[in-house]
């Protein structure tokens, strides 16, 4: 299973944070915003990853992350010249999908909470699987009607008349075909390679599921300065509460044994001083008392 994070997009409800800066680079509480979604990968298995941005910014996350081997990762880099829609990943990332499913999760989309479902979706997917989220604002989605047993019937983008109010989450997993639906597609009326009309296929041919996300996940949407401003004081109560950090990457690689004891003291020492190095060293510390 690959994963490709899409952390393009222009940003522009941020604007002027975003004039100069990539909406996934902004901070969240204590890291930057990409680290979440990586993060989710990272527990769903998934340890070769393409990071698909606009040519300014790819330099930054290679900055960030290099070819991820300090994390026993292998991160890949590809650019989308312009935000041609969701649905482009899957083209840009053709080679590097090469002839295995892939998750895609957008740059800008974090989950917190027990990650069953999304373990689950991997396991079981056959076509596609996607997920359907509460929102009250069904209207800015793309929204899941489903019928009286639950089966999904329906999905529409942005419906001015929600059939539902489950949205449609930015984790998508698929089998290799998504490559050659996504070669097929026109674009939209506002000139997007889109999401929906990647699902709506699978959903014509009876190969979608689509499996509802409890109330107990957040899933936190990060496209307005609240959203921003809301989601760094989620996870800061969270952090504060329990001394554990969210999305702290280096301890899920360890936690995952991605990297050896040996790579993650080597890790650390290659990290200044600071909070998030003293936390790491904790990491440590704990893990060789247990
Ligand atoms: P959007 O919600 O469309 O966000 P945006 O970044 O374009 O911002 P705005 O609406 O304020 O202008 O996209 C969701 C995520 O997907 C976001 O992380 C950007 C990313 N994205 C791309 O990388 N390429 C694309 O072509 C699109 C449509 C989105």
């Amino acid at each position: 299973m690959k994963g490709i994070i899409l952390a393009g997009g222009s940003g522009s409800r941020l604007y002027p944070i975003t004039k100069v800066y990539s909406k996934q680079l902004t901070v969240i509480y204590d890291k930057p915003l990409i680290y979440y979604p990586l993060s989710i990968l990272m527990l769903g298995g998934i340890t070769e990853i393409l990071i698909i941005s606009n040519e300014e910014t790819i330099p930054l996350y290679k900055q960030l992350f290099s070819n991820g081997s300090h994390l026993g990762l292998s991160i890949e880099y590809a650019v989308q010249p312009a935000p041609n829609g969701i649905a482009e990943a899957f083209i840009i990332g053709e080679k590097f999908i090469n002839n295995e499913s892939v998750v895609l999760i957008l740059g800008d989309n974090i989950f917190y909470g027990s990650l069953e479902f999304f373990y689950s979706g991997i396991r079981n997917n056959t076509g596609a699987t996607i997920f359907g989220y509460q929102v009250t604002d069904p209207e800015r989605y793309g929204i899941v009607e489903f019928d009286k047993n639950g089966k999904a019937i329906s999905i529409e983008e942005k419906p001015k008349q929600p059939k539902s109010n489950y949205a449609v989450p930015g984790i998508y997993i698929y089998n290799n075909e998504v490559v050659k639906i996504s070669k097929n597609l026109t674009p939209s009326a506002r000139g997007e390679l889109e999401i929906t009309d990647v699902n709506k296929k699978y959903l014509n041919e009876g190969k979608l599921k689509v499996e509802k996300i409890g109330r107990g996940i957040a899933w936190l949407d990060t496209g307005t300065p609240e959203a921003l401003l809301q989601a760094s004081n989620f996870f800061g109560v969270i952090e504060e509460r329990q001394g554990l950090k969210v999305a702290c990457i280096e301890e899920i690689s360890y936690y995952m044994k991605y990297i050896s004891q040996i790579q993650f003291e080597k890790l650390i020492n290659s990290i200044p001083k600071s909070l998030y190095r003293d936390y790491l060293e904790k990491v440590l510390r704990e893990s060789l008392n247990q």
